[in-house]
């Protein structure tokens, strides 16, 4: 089987319910990207960060994957898929996909301060138990705080992003801005002339002879490529 790669952002989400970060009635309109998605902005005020992720966490259980998601997921029919996300809802996951890369990080999750990407102290919540409090600490004795990538951190699951566009036959692009390193960096990986679909209402600035632009949002964009995609393969 083909490897079909599809990266996503904030806009894969949009049909579910939950907002982008740029753009009007972006996050970043709303909560001070500084104060909540920046290391310095842990440090300096913890419980507002770690209030602001309990808040974004117990949304995601008002939430459902939209047929987009699920498209994707029935892809594995046809295709190795991987999807690398942006994302840190848990949407492709429960859409049915199986091998979903997290980028930046993972809101059903929560680590150590001290020691972020040890995965001795990455641990899943439970549903009943979103509700992240100052004194809650991780095995090392550091305050429990969300598995999230902040502006000023390391991005550890790039790597294997890279390893598998690197592998790539189908390259596919949902719902990003593609603003934001290393994520928007992956296409420069890409082997020559694998063909990029890019599902997305707005324009994106970048063009090329591989491009095929589906402007349409991520549900009726998948049904496009769908066809589009079981036709020619
Ligand atoms: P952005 O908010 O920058 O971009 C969202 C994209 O989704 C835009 O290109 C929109 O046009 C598009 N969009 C809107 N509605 C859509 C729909 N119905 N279907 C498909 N696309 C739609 O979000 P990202 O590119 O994901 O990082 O942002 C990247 C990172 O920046 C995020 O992971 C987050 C943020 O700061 C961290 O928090 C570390």
């Amino acid at each position: 089987m083909k490897n079909l790669i599809i990266l996503t952002g904030a806009g894969m989400s949009v049909e579910s319910g939950l907002s982008t970060f740029r753009g009007s009635g972006g996050m970043w309109g709303k909560y001070p990207v500084e104060q909540v998605a920046t290391i310095e902005g842990y440090y300096d005020n913890p419980e507002l960060v770690i209030n602001f992720y309990n808040d974004l966490r117990k949304q995601l259980l008002t939430v459902n994957p939209n047929h987009g998601h699920k498209v994707i997921a029935e892809l594995e029919k046809y295709f190795n898929v991987t999807v690398i996300t942006q994302n840190v809802d848990n949407l492709h996951e429960r859409g049915g996909s199986s091998n979903v890369i997290h980028l930046h990080g993972e809101l059903t999750k929560v680590t150590s301060s001290k020691d972020p990407n040890n995965p001795r102290y990455i641990e899943t919540l439970a549903t009943d138990d979103y509700d992240v409090k100052m004194g809650d600490n991780s095995a090392d004795g550091s305050q429990k705080r969300p598995f999230i990538v902040w502006f000023g951190e390391a991005v550890p699951m790039i790597d294997e992003a890279i390893e598998w566009v690197r592998k790539a036959d189908i390259f596919v692009v949902i719902g990003t801005s593609l603003n934001v390193y290393p994520a928007a960096g992956l296409l420069n990986y890409l082997p020559p002339r694998v063909p990029i679909y890019v599902i997305d209402p707005n324009e994106l600035p970048i063009k090329g002879s591989d491009y095929h632009f589906i402007q349409n949002g991520a549900s009726k964009g998948m049904d496009e490529l769908m066809k589009i995609l079981l036709d020619k393969n």
